[in-house]
């Protein structure tokens, strides 16, 4: 496995591997890697003949009062597990080598990166869809690779790659989830025990909504059980829970007649947790 730090030698590599005709799948990622990450690799080496993941915590997707310092990191342990799982190069950059000084160029999905967790956390969307945009234009990929579990995230992706005609193939690739059905995310370290045992809380209020929607329950009666689902549990403090278009995002509250995604955030003390299902009517 090719452990590669710079833009250019990212680039040497892409390039031999299509000089041989061999197509290239990306799975970008901040690192601290957990199954979740490693089922987008393996996913990505299903869709094609080399995978390269990017490890870089991107500081401009990270508010003001979010601490970008804290954000758990363990490269070697991580190097460790893409190379066992055939990973064939991994490109980590330090900041100045994707942030040149003097850098006025931003990309941003105007509606989308405004609604949900775009409210919650302003510009962190912004930060995503630019640095997303850089790792595709280094890396040149045929396909990228995301967890629907930033389902908001998965939208926008999609949304910049048809509005700005990136010829990247985007693959959501769906949540993996712990025995107890918490959500794996490099979060969930930083709960406690106690607030650990009750994040079991969303998965719950997931699925069992994804029964009650096949009961022909409207979209704003559904959204309020999950909302109070959640509530009753004392340790949990819900920032949002929406019921949205699956593939637009727009709010829906009538019967539901098409895919829907349930989206949660949900803090316990300092951590935020997301999670989603999408349900079928
Ligand atoms: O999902 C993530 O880990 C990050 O938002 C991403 C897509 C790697 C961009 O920094």
């Amino acid at each position: 496995m090719q452990v590669i730090t710079t833009k250019a030698e990212i680039r040497d590599a892409v390039r031999a591997w299509r000089s041989a005709g061999e197509t290239v799948a990306l799975t970008p990622t901040m690192g601290y890697l957990h199954a979740g990450h490693m089922a987008l690799v393996e996913r990505a080496k299903a869709e094609g003949d080399r995978v390269v993941t990017t490890i870089f915590v991107n500081p401009t997707q990270f508010g003001p009062n979010e601490d970008l310092s804290t954000y758990p990191r363990d490269a070697e342990r991580d190097l460790a597990m893409l190379r066992d799982a055939g990973v064939d190069a991994v490109f980590m950059p330090e900041v100045a080598e994707v942030y040149a000084p003097g850098a006025q160029t931003i990309v941003e999905t105007t509606e989308l990166a405004k609604m949900l967790i775009g409210k919650l956390r302003p510009g962190h969307f912004r930060g995503v869809a630019t640095v997303v945009t850089k790792l595709f234009n280094i890396v040149q990929p045929d396909t990228a690779c995301f967890g629907e579990k930033d389902y908001q995230q998965l939208c926008v992706i999609r949304q910049m790659v048809r509005d700005l005609d990136i010829p990247v193939r985007i693959v959501g690739v769906p949540t993996v989830r712990e025995g107890d059905g918490l959500a794996m995310s490099s979060r969930n370290v930083r709960l406690t025990p106690e607030d650990r045992a009750a994040a079991v809380v969303l998965s719950r209020a997931l699925f069992q909504a994804e029964e009650m929607a096949r009961t022909g329950i409207t979209a704003s009666r559904l959204r309020a059980w999950v909302a109070a689902h959640i509530q009753a549990e004392p340790r949990a403090d819900l920032q949002s829970a929406d019921i949205r278009d699956a593939q637009t995002l727009q709010s829906i509250s009538g019967p539901l007649t098409a895919p829907a995604v349930i989206l949660l955030a949900v803090r316990f003390g300092s951590v935020l947790l997301i999670d989603q299902r999408v349900v079928t009517p």
